[in-house]
Protein backbone atom coordinates (compact mmCIF):
# COMPACT_ATOMS: atom_id res chain seq x y z
CA UNK A 1 0.00 0.00 0.00
CA UNK A 2 1.46 3.55 -1.04
CA UNK A 3 2.39 5.38 2.25
CA UNK A 4 -0.78 7.94 1.12
CA UNK A 5 -3.23 5.30 1.07
CA UNK A 6 -2.04 3.73 4.19
CA UNK A 7 -2.72 7.72 5.63
CA UNK A 8 -5.64 8.00 4.67
CA UNK A 9 -6.32 4.56 5.27
CA UNK A 10 -4.93 4.69 9.11
CA UNK A 11 -7.14 7.79 9.58
CA UNK A 12 -10.55 6.07 8.46
CA UNK A 13 -9.71 3.41 11.26
CA UNK A 14 -8.63 5.74 14.29
CA UNK A 15 -12.12 7.72 13.45
CA UNK A 16 -13.83 4.90 13.61
CA UNK A 17 -12.53 3.36 16.39
CA UNK A 18 -12.55 6.52 18.46
CA UNK A 19 -16.33 7.16 17.64
CA UNK A 20 -16.98 3.24 18.78
CA UNK A 21 -15.24 3.87 21.82
CA UNK A 22 -16.64 7.48 22.78
CA UNK A 23 -20.17 5.38 22.39
CA UNK A 24 -19.46 2.81 24.56
CA UNK A 25 -19.33 5.12 27.58
CA UNK A 26 -17.13 2.55 29.57
CA UNK A 27 -13.95 4.42 28.76
CA UNK A 28 -12.04 7.61 29.75
CA UNK A 29 -11.11 10.34 27.13
CA UNK A 30 -7.29 9.62 28.04
CA UNK A 31 -7.85 6.09 27.41
CA UNK A 32 -9.65 6.23 24.19
CA UNK A 33 -6.46 8.47 22.92
CA UNK A 34 -4.06 5.76 23.80
CA UNK A 35 -5.60 3.56 20.81
CA UNK A 36 -4.46 5.96 19.06
CA UNK A 37 -2.04 4.95 16.62
CA UNK A 38 1.49 7.18 15.87
CA UNK A 39 1.94 9.32 13.36
CA UNK A 40 4.23 8.15 10.71
CA UNK A 41 6.10 9.84 8.12
CA UNK A 42 9.70 9.52 6.42
CA UNK A 43 10.02 13.28 7.35
CA UNK A 44 9.65 15.13 9.67
CA UNK A 45 9.81 19.06 10.14
CA UNK A 46 9.71 20.75 13.18
CA UNK A 47 9.27 24.56 12.70
CA UNK A 48 7.57 26.00 9.87
CA UNK A 49 9.75 29.53 9.72
CA UNK A 50 11.87 29.50 6.20
CA UNK A 51 14.16 27.08 7.55
CA UNK A 52 11.58 24.10 8.00
CA UNK A 53 9.43 25.14 5.28
CA UNK A 54 12.48 25.51 3.05
CA UNK A 55 12.98 22.29 3.62
CA UNK A 56 9.86 20.63 3.42
CA UNK A 57 9.09 22.48 -0.48
CA UNK A 58 12.08 20.95 -1.58
CA UNK A 59 11.81 17.18 -0.42
CA UNK A 60 8.17 17.27 -1.80
CA UNK A 61 9.57 18.79 -5.14
CA UNK A 62 11.97 15.98 -4.99
CA UNK A 63 9.51 13.17 -4.66
CA UNK A 64 6.84 14.78 -6.77
CA UNK A 65 9.35 15.05 -9.83
CA UNK A 66 10.16 11.28 -9.27
CA UNK A 67 6.27 10.74 -9.07
CA UNK A 68 7.30 8.94 -5.76
CA UNK A 69 4.69 8.83 -2.66
CA UNK A 70 5.87 10.69 0.19
CA UNK A 71 5.07 11.80 3.35
CA UNK A 72 6.26 15.14 5.38
CA UNK A 73 5.22 16.23 8.50
CA UNK A 74 5.34 19.63 9.42
CA UNK A 75 4.69 20.48 12.97
CA UNK A 76 4.78 23.73 14.62
CA UNK A 77 3.48 25.16 17.91
CA UNK A 78 1.20 27.81 17.33
CA UNK A 79 -0.34 28.50 14.10
CA UNK A 80 2.07 28.19 11.08
CA UNK A 81 2.93 31.68 10.02
CA UNK A 82 4.08 32.96 13.64
CA UNK A 83 7.76 32.34 13.79
CA UNK A 84 10.81 35.10 14.11
CA UNK A 85 10.69 34.87 9.91
CA UNK A 86 7.83 36.78 9.92
CA UNK A 87 9.29 39.74 12.03
CA UNK A 88 12.50 39.69 9.96
CA UNK A 89 12.24 43.11 8.55
CA UNK A 90 15.05 44.58 6.81
CA UNK A 91 15.82 41.96 4.73
CA UNK A 92 18.32 39.01 2.88
CA UNK A 93 21.92 39.63 1.90
CA UNK A 94 23.82 38.65 -1.49
CA UNK A 95 26.02 39.45 -3.74
CA UNK A 96 23.18 40.54 -6.43
CA UNK A 97 25.10 44.17 -7.87
CA UNK A 98 27.80 43.77 -10.84
CA UNK A 99 29.67 46.25 -8.85
CA UNK A 100 29.99 43.57 -5.61
CA UNK A 101 32.26 40.62 -5.49
CA UNK A 102 31.50 37.26 -3.38
CA UNK A 103 35.06 38.51 -1.93
CA UNK A 104 33.46 41.19 -0.31
CA UNK A 105 30.55 39.70 1.13
CA UNK A 106 32.97 36.73 2.61
CA UNK A 107 35.45 39.86 4.53
CA UNK A 108 32.59 41.44 5.69
CA UNK A 109 31.00 38.34 6.86
CA UNK A 110 34.00 37.44 8.53
CA UNK A 111 34.99 40.98 10.10
CA UNK A 112 31.74 40.80 11.68
CA UNK A 113 32.10 37.75 13.02
CA UNK A 114 35.82 38.31 14.59
CA UNK A 115 37.57 35.99 12.08
CA UNK A 116 36.55 32.97 14.02
CA UNK A 117 33.43 32.12 11.61
CA UNK A 118 34.04 28.34 9.82
CA UNK A 119 35.71 30.24 6.60
CA UNK A 120 34.48 27.32 4.31
CA UNK A 121 31.10 27.69 5.32
CA UNK A 122 31.04 32.14 4.99
CA UNK A 123 32.21 30.93 1.38
CA UNK A 124 29.47 28.36 0.81
CA UNK A 125 27.18 30.90 1.99
CA UNK A 126 27.80 33.52 0.20
CA UNK A 127 28.30 31.95 -3.01
CA UNK A 128 25.13 30.04 -3.00
CA UNK A 129 23.34 33.10 -1.84
CA UNK A 130 22.80 34.49 -4.95
CA UNK A 131 20.81 30.79 -6.51
CA UNK A 132 18.65 29.94 -3.31
CA UNK A 133 16.72 33.81 -3.21
CA UNK A 134 16.39 33.12 -6.86
CA UNK A 135 14.16 30.10 -5.76
CA UNK A 136 12.56 32.06 -3.10
CA UNK A 137 11.89 34.54 -6.45
CA UNK A 138 10.49 31.75 -7.85
CA UNK A 139 7.80 30.81 -5.13
CA UNK A 140 6.27 34.47 -5.79
CA UNK A 141 8.28 36.15 -3.01
CA UNK A 142 8.08 40.05 -3.88
CA UNK A 143 11.53 41.79 -3.80
CA UNK A 144 11.80 45.47 -4.26
CA UNK A 145 12.46 47.10 -7.41
CA UNK A 146 14.29 50.66 -8.56
CA UNK A 147 12.01 53.00 -9.60
CA UNK A 148 13.92 53.25 -13.03
CA UNK A 149 14.00 49.90 -14.10
CA UNK A 150 13.96 46.29 -13.08
CA UNK A 151 16.87 46.71 -10.82
CA UNK A 152 16.42 45.54 -7.14
CA UNK A 153 16.34 47.97 -4.67
CA UNK A 154 19.45 46.98 -2.46
CA UNK A 155 20.11 48.27 0.79
CA UNK A 156 22.67 48.64 3.02
CA UNK A 157 23.06 47.72 6.81
CA UNK A 158 25.60 47.71 9.48
CA UNK A 159 28.91 45.91 8.79
CA UNK A 160 28.08 45.29 5.26
CA UNK A 161 30.73 47.06 2.87
CA UNK A 162 28.11 47.29 -0.71
CA UNK A 163 24.88 47.82 -1.08
CA UNK A 164 23.61 43.92 -1.18
CA UNK A 165 20.22 43.82 0.93
CA UNK A 166 17.11 42.34 -1.06
CA UNK A 167 14.09 43.95 0.70
CA UNK A 168 10.42 44.10 0.47
CA UNK A 169 9.13 47.58 2.42
CA UNK A 170 10.43 46.44 5.45
CA UNK A 171 8.62 43.51 6.11
CA UNK A 172 10.74 41.14 4.23
CA UNK A 173 10.01 38.33 6.78
CA UNK A 174 6.68 38.36 6.42
CA UNK A 175 6.43 38.26 2.76
CA UNK A 176 8.92 35.59 2.28
CA UNK A 177 7.01 33.49 4.90
CA UNK A 178 3.36 33.97 2.66
CA UNK A 179 5.32 32.53 -0.27
CA UNK A 180 6.81 29.65 1.21
CA UNK A 181 3.18 28.64 3.35
CA UNK A 182 1.34 29.17 0.03
CA UNK A 183 4.03 26.82 -1.83
CA UNK A 184 4.21 23.88 0.69
CA UNK A 185 0.18 24.14 0.34
CA UNK A 186 0.63 23.51 -2.99
CA UNK A 187 2.24 19.75 -1.97
CA UNK A 188 -0.61 17.31 -0.70
CA UNK A 189 2.55 15.30 0.74
CA UNK A 190 3.00 18.08 3.29
CA UNK A 191 0.73 18.31 6.00
CA UNK A 192 0.73 21.50 8.21
CA UNK A 193 0.45 20.34 11.85
CA UNK A 194 -0.59 23.74 13.51
CA UNK A 195 -0.72 24.64 17.48
CA UNK A 196 1.68 20.48 18.23
CA UNK A 197 4.37 21.23 20.34
CA UNK A 198 7.70 18.79 20.60
CA UNK A 199 8.40 17.83 23.45
CA UNK A 200 11.17 14.93 23.19
CA UNK A 201 13.16 13.57 20.45
CA UNK A 202 12.75 10.09 20.28
CA UNK A 203 16.42 8.06 20.10
CA UNK A 204 17.61 4.83 21.00
CA UNK A 205 17.32 6.06 24.90
CA UNK A 206 13.66 5.63 24.80
CA UNK A 207 14.45 2.14 24.31
CA UNK A 208 15.96 1.11 27.30
CA UNK A 209 19.52 1.82 26.21
CA UNK A 210 22.26 4.25 27.84
CA UNK A 211 22.61 7.15 25.08
CA UNK A 212 26.01 9.31 25.87
CA UNK A 213 26.89 12.37 24.24
CA UNK A 214 29.96 11.42 21.90
CA UNK A 215 28.72 8.08 20.97
CA UNK A 216 28.51 7.80 17.27
CA UNK A 217 25.54 5.57 16.21
CA UNK A 218 22.76 7.76 18.19
CA UNK A 219 19.43 7.67 15.71
CA UNK A 220 16.91 9.84 16.35
CA UNK A 221 13.45 8.42 15.29
CA UNK A 222 11.13 11.01 15.34
CA UNK A 223 9.90 13.17 18.41
CA UNK A 224 6.79 12.76 21.33
CA UNK A 225 4.82 16.18 20.31
CA UNK A 226 1.93 17.36 22.37
CA UNK A 227 -1.00 18.05 21.01
CA UNK A 228 -2.21 21.54 22.18
CA UNK A 229 -6.16 20.44 21.06
CA UNK A 230 -6.35 16.71 23.29
CA UNK A 231 -3.67 17.86 25.70
CA UNK A 232 -2.37 14.29 24.24
CA UNK A 233 0.99 13.17 23.61
CA UNK A 234 1.04 11.89 20.18
CA UNK A 235 4.49 9.68 18.92
CA UNK A 236 5.55 11.28 15.10
CA UNK A 237 7.62 8.78 13.85
CA UNK A 238 10.15 9.22 11.14
CA UNK A 239 13.20 8.42 9.02
CA UNK A 240 14.32 11.51 9.16
CA UNK A 241 14.00 14.69 11.21
CA UNK A 242 14.53 18.50 10.76
CA UNK A 243 15.22 20.94 13.43
CA UNK A 244 14.10 24.45 12.53
CA UNK A 245 12.59 25.75 15.85
CA UNK A 246 14.06 29.02 15.83
CA UNK A 247 15.91 31.29 18.39
CA UNK A 248 15.90 31.42 22.32
CA UNK A 249 14.92 35.44 22.56
CA UNK A 250 12.57 34.65 25.28
CA UNK A 251 15.07 34.07 27.95
CA UNK A 252 15.79 37.83 28.62
CA UNK A 253 13.14 40.41 29.53
CA UNK A 254 13.57 42.32 26.72
CA UNK A 255 13.87 40.70 23.22
CA UNK A 256 12.65 41.50 19.38
CA UNK A 257 11.80 37.74 19.42
CA UNK A 258 8.18 36.70 19.47
CA UNK A 259 6.90 34.54 22.33
CA UNK A 260 7.43 31.07 20.44
CA UNK A 261 11.26 31.78 20.82
CA UNK A 262 11.73 29.21 23.67
CA UNK A 263 14.88 27.53 22.26
CA UNK A 264 12.91 24.32 22.23
CA UNK A 265 15.12 22.40 19.35
CA UNK A 266 18.21 22.97 21.02
CA UNK A 267 17.00 21.76 24.60
CA UNK A 268 16.07 18.74 22.94
CA UNK A 269 18.53 18.35 21.15
CA UNK A 270 20.86 18.71 23.98
CA UNK A 271 19.16 16.33 26.31
CA UNK A 272 18.99 13.73 23.25
CA UNK A 273 22.67 13.71 23.34
CA UNK A 274 23.27 16.29 20.58
CA UNK A 275 26.58 18.80 20.79
CA UNK A 276 25.60 22.80 20.49
CA UNK A 277 28.27 25.60 20.40
CA UNK A 278 28.52 29.01 20.31
CA UNK A 279 26.32 29.34 22.93
CA UNK A 280 26.95 32.32 24.42
CA UNK A 281 27.24 34.87 21.06
CA UNK A 282 24.41 36.61 21.73
CA UNK A 283 23.48 39.22 19.80
CA UNK A 284 21.51 42.50 20.85
CA UNK A 285 20.36 44.69 18.22
CA UNK A 286 21.01 48.36 18.83
CA UNK A 287 17.95 49.40 18.49
CA UNK A 288 14.19 48.25 19.27
CA UNK A 289 11.58 50.95 20.10
CA UNK A 290 12.06 52.01 23.98
CA UNK A 291 8.71 51.01 24.98
CA UNK A 292 9.28 49.79 28.92
CA UNK A 293 7.52 46.35 29.69
CA UNK A 294 6.69 45.69 26.33
CA UNK A 295 7.62 42.21 25.06
CA UNK A 296 8.62 41.40 22.38
CA UNK A 297 10.07 44.68 21.51
CA UNK A 298 9.35 46.07 18.44
CA UNK A 299 12.51 45.97 15.86
CA UNK A 300 13.59 49.90 14.11
CA UNK A 301 15.18 47.65 11.50
CA UNK A 302 19.29 48.63 10.75
CA UNK A 303 18.35 49.36 7.34
CA UNK A 304 17.02 52.86 8.78
CA UNK A 305 20.40 53.65 9.94
CA UNK A 306 21.76 52.16 6.59
CA UNK A 307 18.61 54.48 5.09
CA UNK A 308 20.61 57.66 6.87
CA UNK A 309 19.44 57.49 10.47
CA UNK A 310 21.77 58.72 13.06
CA UNK A 311 22.29 57.80 16.70
CA UNK A 312 22.23 60.63 18.88
CA UNK A 313 21.68 61.53 22.87
CA UNK A 314 18.56 62.87 23.87
CA UNK A 315 20.32 66.89 23.12
CA UNK A 316 20.81 65.95 20.19
CA UNK A 317 24.47 65.31 20.57
CA UNK A 318 25.97 62.19 18.39
CA UNK A 319 28.33 59.54 20.15
CA UNK A 320 28.99 56.80 17.48
CA UNK A 321 32.36 58.93 16.86
CA UNK A 322 33.79 58.16 20.18
CA UNK A 323 33.06 54.38 19.90
CA UNK A 324 33.86 52.98 15.79
CA UNK A 325 34.87 55.38 12.93
CA UNK A 326 31.87 53.00 10.92
CA UNK A 327 29.93 55.76 13.25
CA UNK A 328 26.05 54.10 12.86
CA UNK A 329 26.89 52.09 10.71
CA UNK A 330 29.40 49.87 13.19
CA UNK A 331 28.45 46.07 13.43
CA UNK A 332 26.05 45.70 15.69
CA UNK A 333 28.10 44.39 18.68
CA UNK A 334 30.21 47.70 18.64
CA UNK A 335 27.11 49.53 18.33
CA UNK A 336 25.64 48.18 21.02
CA UNK A 337 27.77 48.18 23.35
CA UNK A 338 28.15 51.72 22.68
CA UNK A 339 24.93 52.71 23.37
CA UNK A 340 24.59 50.53 26.54
CA UNK A 341 27.68 52.66 27.75
CA UNK A 342 25.84 56.22 26.66
CA UNK A 343 23.29 54.78 28.60
CA UNK A 344 25.32 53.92 31.95
CA UNK A 345 27.05 57.02 31.29
CA UNK A 346 24.21 59.31 31.48
CA UNK A 347 21.92 57.40 33.56
CA UNK A 348 19.58 57.11 31.21
CA UNK A 349 17.08 54.05 29.69
CA UNK A 350 17.35 54.87 25.77
CA UNK A 351 18.96 56.89 23.14
CA UNK A 352 17.59 58.02 20.20
CA UNK A 353 17.55 57.34 16.41
CA UNK A 354 17.64 60.53 14.51
CA UNK A 355 15.97 60.25 10.76
CA UNK A 356 14.31 63.78 10.83
CA UNK A 357 17.08 64.92 8.03
CA UNK A 358 15.75 61.80 5.56
CA UNK A 359 13.41 62.49 2.65
CA UNK A 360 10.17 61.95 4.04
CA UNK A 361 8.81 60.28 1.15
CA UNK A 362 11.58 57.89 0.16
CA UNK A 363 11.34 56.67 4.42
CA UNK A 364 8.09 56.16 3.87
CA UNK A 365 8.35 53.75 1.05
CA UNK A 366 11.24 51.65 2.33
CA UNK A 367 9.98 51.81 6.14
CA UNK A 368 6.09 52.57 6.10
CA UNK A 369 5.48 49.51 8.82
CA UNK A 370 8.07 51.38 10.96
CA UNK A 371 6.61 54.81 10.67
CA UNK A 372 3.05 53.71 11.07
CA UNK A 373 4.22 51.91 14.32
CA UNK A 374 6.09 54.46 15.70
CA UNK A 375 2.95 57.10 14.84
CA UNK A 376 0.03 54.22 16.41
CA UNK A 377 2.25 53.79 19.57
CA UNK A 378 4.26 56.69 20.55
CA UNK A 379 2.24 58.95 18.94
CA UNK A 380 5.72 60.00 16.96
CA UNK A 381 6.15 62.17 13.64
CA UNK A 382 9.28 60.89 12.48
CA UNK A 383 9.90 64.23 10.82
CA UNK A 384 9.89 66.28 14.07
CA UNK A 385 10.38 63.39 16.49
CA UNK A 386 14.06 61.28 17.31
CA UNK A 387 12.41 57.92 17.78
CA UNK A 388 13.38 56.43 21.41
CA UNK A 389 15.75 52.91 20.75
CA UNK A 390 17.52 50.81 23.40
CA UNK A 391 19.07 47.52 22.29
CA UNK A 392 17.40 43.93 22.86
CA UNK A 393 18.00 40.84 22.73
CA UNK A 394 17.47 39.82 18.97
CA UNK A 395 19.58 36.27 17.88
CA UNK A 396 21.47 33.20 18.35
CA UNK A 397 24.65 32.70 16.59
CA UNK A 398 25.22 29.38 18.16
CA UNK A 399 22.91 26.46 18.90
CA UNK A 400 23.26 22.93 17.57
CA UNK A 401 26.21 22.21 16.28
CA UNK A 402 26.06 20.77 12.39
CA UNK A 403 28.43 20.26 9.76
CA UNK A 404 28.35 21.41 6.30
CA UNK A 405 25.17 20.08 5.01
CA UNK A 406 23.13 20.82 8.46
CA UNK A 407 23.90 17.20 9.69
CA UNK A 408 24.00 17.05 13.98
CA UNK A 409 26.45 14.71 16.07
CA UNK A 410 22.84 12.64 16.01
CA UNK A 411 22.12 10.10 12.69
CA UNK A 412 18.82 11.20 10.86
CA UNK A 413 18.85 14.56 12.63
CA UNK A 414 19.62 17.79 11.17
CA UNK A 415 19.24 21.24 12.03
CA UNK A 416 18.81 24.57 9.99
CA UNK A 417 18.12 28.20 10.62
CA UNK A 418 18.48 29.76 14.15
CA UNK A 419 18.70 26.95 15.88
CA UNK A 420 21.73 25.57 14.93
CA UNK A 421 24.96 26.46 14.48
CA UNK A 422 26.66 26.26 11.12
CA UNK A 423 29.98 28.32 11.87
CA UNK A 424 28.48 31.06 9.66
CA UNK A 425 28.23 33.92 12.09
CA UNK A 426 31.62 33.46 14.13
CA UNK A 427 31.27 35.38 16.92
CA UNK A 428 28.64 37.94 15.68
CA UNK A 429 26.26 37.77 12.88
CA UNK A 430 26.45 40.11 9.79
CA UNK A 431 22.74 42.21 9.23
CA UNK A 432 20.46 39.55 7.17
CA UNK A 433 23.01 36.59 6.95
CA UNK A 434 20.19 34.72 8.98
CA UNK A 435 17.47 34.58 6.23
CA UNK A 436 20.11 33.62 4.07
CA UNK A 437 21.97 31.20 6.16
CA UNK A 438 18.81 29.36 6.23
CA UNK A 439 17.94 29.17 2.70
CA UNK A 440 21.47 27.56 2.24
CA UNK A 441 21.46 24.85 4.65
CA UNK A 442 17.91 24.07 4.33
CA UNK A 443 18.89 23.32 0.89
CA UNK A 444 22.34 21.05 1.61
CA UNK A 445 20.05 19.10 4.40
CA UNK A 446 18.20 18.37 1.75
CA UNK A 447 20.51 16.95 -0.28
CA UNK A 448 22.10 15.48 2.30
CA UNK A 449 18.86 13.84 3.13
CA UNK A 450 18.06 12.49 0.13
CA UNK A 451 21.10 10.70 0.09
CA UNK A 452 21.34 9.03 3.20
CA UNK A 453 17.86 8.01 2.80
CA UNK A 454 17.79 4.53 2.21
CA UNK A 455 19.45 3.68 5.46
CA UNK A 456 16.90 5.09 7.77
CA UNK A 457 14.99 2.41 9.71
CA UNK A 458 12.30 3.35 12.53
CA UNK A 459 12.24 0.53 15.40
CA UNK A 460 8.43 -0.66 15.57
CA UNK A 461 9.01 -1.14 19.88
CA UNK A 462 9.34 2.44 20.74
CA UNK A 463 6.60 3.51 23.69
CA UNK A 464 4.04 5.32 24.28
CA UNK A 465 4.41 8.88 26.51
CA UNK A 466 4.76 7.36 29.89
CA UNK A 467 2.95 10.19 32.12
CA UNK A 468 1.60 7.86 34.81
CA UNK A 469 1.53 9.25 38.11
CA UNK A 470 1.48 12.36 37.21
CA UNK A 471 -1.27 15.30 37.52
CA UNK A 472 -2.12 18.62 36.39
CA UNK A 473 -0.05 21.62 38.18
CA UNK A 474 -1.95 22.78 40.73
CA UNK A 475 -0.15 26.08 40.88
CA UNK A 476 0.21 27.92 37.39
CA UNK A 477 1.61 30.62 39.50
CA UNK A 478 5.01 28.92 40.20
CA UNK A 479 5.81 28.11 36.28
CA UNK A 480 4.63 31.78 35.45
CA UNK A 481 6.96 32.91 38.32
CA UNK A 482 10.16 30.99 37.86
CA UNK A 483 9.99 32.46 33.96
CA UNK A 484 10.22 35.69 35.29
CA UNK A 485 12.78 34.70 37.77
CA UNK A 486 15.05 33.46 34.75
CA UNK A 487 14.48 35.88 32.55
CA UNK A 488 15.68 38.49 35.28
CA UNK A 489 18.78 36.37 36.04
CA UNK A 490 19.46 36.12 32.19
CA UNK A 491 19.09 40.17 31.43
CA UNK A 492 20.84 41.36 34.66
CA UNK A 493 24.25 39.09 34.43
CA UNK A 494 24.32 37.73 30.99
CA UNK A 495 23.41 40.78 29.09
CA UNK A 496 25.44 42.69 27.07
CA UNK A 497 28.16 43.55 29.30
CA UNK A 498 29.72 40.36 31.31
CA UNK A 499 31.90 39.57 34.72
CA UNK A 500 32.95 36.76 36.20
CA UNK A 501 31.21 37.60 39.38
CA UNK A 502 27.69 37.94 37.35
CA UNK A 503 28.36 34.95 35.45
CA UNK A 504 29.03 32.57 38.43
CA UNK A 505 25.82 34.38 40.23
CA UNK A 506 23.42 33.35 37.35
CA UNK A 507 25.20 30.14 37.16
CA UNK A 508 23.92 29.57 41.10
CA UNK A 509 20.73 31.14 40.75
CA UNK A 510 19.79 28.78 37.76
CA UNK A 511 20.90 26.09 39.05
CA UNK A 512 18.12 26.53 42.41
CA UNK A 513 15.66 27.20 39.53
CA UNK A 514 16.71 24.06 37.95
CA UNK A 515 16.22 21.71 40.91
CA UNK A 516 13.11 23.54 41.76
CA UNK A 517 11.51 23.02 37.90
CA UNK A 518 13.03 19.07 37.93
CA UNK A 519 10.47 18.66 40.77
CA UNK A 520 7.33 20.42 39.60
CA UNK A 521 8.31 18.53 36.20
CA UNK A 522 8.37 15.09 37.19
CA UNK A 523 4.79 15.51 38.71
CA UNK A 524 3.28 17.57 36.26
CA UNK A 525 1.34 16.50 33.64
CA UNK A 526 3.14 17.89 30.87
CA UNK A 527 1.66 21.10 29.46
CA UNK A 528 3.13 24.44 26.95
CA UNK A 529 4.55 26.28 29.71
CA UNK A 530 6.22 24.14 32.01
CA UNK A 531 7.59 22.47 28.90
CA UNK A 532 9.20 25.79 27.94
CA UNK A 533 10.79 26.94 30.70
CA UNK A 534 12.18 23.61 30.97
CA UNK A 535 14.15 24.33 27.73
CA UNK A 536 15.00 27.51 28.34
CA UNK A 537 16.46 26.53 31.45
CA UNK A 538 18.11 24.51 29.73
CA UNK A 539 19.37 26.89 26.85
CA UNK A 540 20.13 29.47 29.73
CA UNK A 541 22.77 26.66 31.26
CA UNK A 542 24.21 26.57 27.91
CA UNK A 543 24.71 29.86 27.35
CA UNK A 544 26.35 30.39 30.85
CA UNK A 545 28.59 27.47 30.66
CA UNK A 546 29.88 28.37 27.41
CA UNK A 547 30.41 32.38 28.52
CA UNK A 548 32.31 31.32 31.98
CA UNK A 549 34.52 29.00 29.18
CA UNK A 550 35.29 31.74 27.25
CA UNK A 551 38.60 33.67 28.13
CA UNK A 552 38.58 36.29 25.47
CA UNK A 553 37.00 39.00 24.64
CA UNK A 554 34.76 38.33 20.65
CA UNK A 555 32.84 39.86 18.80
CA UNK A 556 28.89 39.38 21.24
CA UNK A 557 30.96 37.99 23.91
CA UNK A 558 31.96 40.64 26.15
CA UNK A 559 33.25 40.06 29.61
CA UNK A 560 35.00 43.18 31.84
CA UNK A 561 37.22 40.58 33.47
CA UNK A 562 38.49 39.97 30.07
CA UNK A 563 40.02 43.16 29.37
CA UNK A 564 43.64 43.82 29.93
P1 LIG B 1 11.66 30.68 12.95
O1 LIG B 1 11.29 31.50 11.80
O2 LIG B 1 11.71 31.35 14.26
O3 LIG B 1 10.63 29.46 13.05
C1 LIG B 1 10.64 28.63 14.19
C2 LIG B 1 9.49 27.66 14.09
O4 LIG B 1 9.66 26.61 15.03
C3 LIG B 1 8.12 28.26 14.39
O5 LIG B 1 7.20 27.72 13.47
C4 LIG B 1 7.80 27.73 15.79
O6 LIG B 1 6.43 27.59 16.06
C5 LIG B 1 8.44 26.37 15.69
N1 LIG B 1 8.73 25.75 16.97
C6 LIG B 1 9.60 26.16 17.92
N2 LIG B 1 9.59 25.30 18.96
C7 LIG B 1 8.69 24.34 18.64
C8 LIG B 1 8.22 23.19 19.32
N3 LIG B 1 8.65 22.83 20.54
N4 LIG B 1 7.28 22.43 18.71
C9 LIG B 1 6.79 22.75 17.50
N5 LIG B 1 7.21 23.84 16.82
C10 LIG B 1 8.14 24.61 17.39
N6 LIG B 1 17.37 38.00 9.76
C11 LIG B 1 17.78 38.42 8.55
O7 LIG B 1 18.56 37.73 7.88
N7 LIG B 1 17.30 39.59 8.05
C12 LIG B 1 16.43 40.38 8.72
O8 LIG B 1 16.01 41.42 8.23
C13 LIG B 1 16.02 39.97 10.02
N8 LIG B 1 15.20 40.75 10.76
C14 LIG B 1 14.73 40.27 11.95
C15 LIG B 1 13.81 41.02 12.67
C16 LIG B 1 13.26 40.53 13.84
C17 LIG B 1 12.26 41.35 14.60
C18 LIG B 1 13.65 39.26 14.31
C19 LIG B 1 13.08 38.70 15.57
C20 LIG B 1 14.61 38.52 13.62
C21 LIG B 1 15.15 39.01 12.44
N9 LIG B 1 16.09 38.29 11.71
C22 LIG B 1 16.51 38.73 10.49
C23 LIG B 1 16.49 36.95 12.15
C24 LIG B 1 15.68 35.92 11.35
O9 LIG B 1 14.36 36.38 11.18
C25 LIG B 1 15.61 34.57 12.06
O10 LIG B 1 16.89 34.19 12.47
C26 LIG B 1 15.06 33.52 11.11
O11 LIG B 1 13.84 33.94 10.59
C27 LIG B 1 14.90 32.20 11.83
O12 LIG B 1 14.22 31.32 10.98
P2 LIG B 1 13.99 29.82 11.44
O13 LIG B 1 13.28 29.15 10.33
O14 LIG B 1 15.25 29.26 11.92
O15 LIG B 1 13.04 29.94 12.74
C1 LIG C 1 17.11 44.53 10.89
O1 LIG C 1 16.26 44.78 10.05
O2 LIG C 1 17.77 45.37 11.49
C2 LIG C 1 17.34 43.11 11.25
C3 LIG C 1 18.29 42.55 10.30
C4 LIG C 1 18.86 41.28 10.84
O3 LIG C 1 18.61 40.88 11.96
O4 LIG C 1 19.64 40.68 10.08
Amino acid sequence: MSSLKENFFLNTLLKKTNLLLSHSGSFSNSQIFKFIMPHKYDFLVIGSGIAGLSYAVKLARHFDEKKEPVRIAVITKVQADETNTKYAQGGIAAVWSKDDTFQKHIEDTMVAGDSINNKKVVEIVVTEAPERIQELINYGTRFDKEHDGDQYDLAKEGGHSDHRILHFKDITGAEIERALLAEVKSYESIEIFTHFFAIDLITQHHLGETVYRYREDIKCFGAYVLNRQTGEVEKFLAKTTMLATGGIGQIYQSTTNPTVATGDGIAMAYRAKGICDNMEFIQFHPTSLHQPGKKPSFLISEAVRGFGGILKNKDGSTFMENYDERLSLAPRDIVARAIDSEMKRLGVSNVYLDVKHCDYEKFLEHFPNITQYCKDHLGLDIRKDMIPVVPAQHYLCGGVKVNEFGQTNINYLYAAGECSCTGLHGANRLASNSLLEAVVFAHRAFEKTIENIDGAIIPDNIPDWDDSGTSHPEEQVLVTEMTRELESIMSNYVGIVRTNRRLKRAMGRLELLFAEHEELYKQSKVSVPISELRNMIVVSYLVIKMAMARRENLGLHYNLDNVK
